[in-house]
């Protein structure tokens, strides 16, 4: 099956044009699909314009390797299971829609900072595909950055300062600050050291591995120095020309890969509706870029 491929940025993203997602795709296709993911798209790809139940975005997920579990969350902080025709309780919504006084769906409102998701996993889901069933007039834009590119910006003395280090990622459901290590014991949250720098086990290429909201403390260096680097590294992993800004219309597809990419949200008005599914791939352990 033949489609057209456009960049939408230039560091990060490709769209495909021409492609039905809902219908089955034969290997071919979807060798195509993978390489400009993987190499055009420098791991960010979307599709516009589709209509996918959950079904259709379950298929097309798979086509790209085993579907992915949830991190899971405290009981406290489960969203209610909410059933409707275009979602149900197994399937992961990010939504600020409410009922009963309960988001129906996890990362309710407002901002997020750039992340990987679960990077705070041993073996963090190796890519996420977020379909948008329904999207605010305006804001809650979804912005990509390149960490293949932010890794090879780095100037020499920062490459050197990372090689060999790990990081502590942690994570507990707050979107728009880091957690407070201070106040909360590291246990009980969801965490996990991972290399600073990754090898990514397709492209082969390094990628750095730190992001504002989840990324806490390098292991080796004392608190301050610890601090002062990873606010330097954010500089690079957030670069405007690294940066691709996706402004969500209702069936857009969008994929990313979690190795080589990190996202955020912008702030949207609390008083419009935001509804997107997720279905996840699953990952391995990180591999250390020294460790190849
Ligand atoms: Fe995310």
């Amino acid at each position: 099956m033949a489609f057209s491929t456009h960049k939408l940025s230039a560091s990060i993203g490709v769209e495909i044009r021409r492609l039905d997602i809902a219908r089955p795709l034969d290997a071919a296709t979807v060798s195509n699909l993978r390489r400009a993911w993987q190499y055009d798209g420098a791991g960010v790809m979307l599709l516009r314009d589709q209509r996918l139940d959950r079904d259709q975005q379950r298929a097309f997920c798979a086509l790209f390797g085993t579907i992915g579990g949830r991190a899971g969350a405290l009981p406290t902080r489960r969203p209610r299971a909410f059933e409707g025709p275009d979602y149900n309780s197994e399937d992961m919504l990010v939504s600020n829609i409410r009922v009963d006084g309960r988001p129906i769906g996890v990362l309710p409102d407002g901002e997020l900072w750039f992340h990987h998701d679960m990077c705070y996993a041993a073996a963090p889901n190796r890519a996420s595909f977020l379909y948008a069933l329904e999207v605010p007039n305006v804001g809650g834009d979804t912005m990509f950055c390149n960490m293949y590119a932010a890794y090879e910006n780095l100037p020499q003395r920062l490459k050197a300062a990372i090689e060999g280090r790990r990081v502590l990622q942690a994570f507990d459901e707050i979107q728009d600050r880091r957690l407070d290590l201070h106040a909360i014991p590291v246990e009980d949250v969801k965490h996990a050291w991972q290399p600073m720098v990754l090898l990514h086990p397709e492209t082969r290429r390094r990628a750095l591995y730190v992001n504002r909201l989840m990324s806490h403390r390098i292991e080796g260096l004392s608190e301050a120095d610890s601090d002062a680097l990873l606010e330097e590294l954010y500089d690079y992993t957030e670069a405007p020309g690294i940066r691709y800004t996706h402004q969500w219309r209702p069936g857009d597809l969008l994929m990313w890969d979690n190795l080589c990419s990190i996202h955020a949200r912008t702030d949207f008005p609390a008083g419009e509706r935001r509804l997107m599914r997720r279905v996840t791939i699953a990952g391995e352990p990180v591999v250390a870029a020294w460790n190849a």
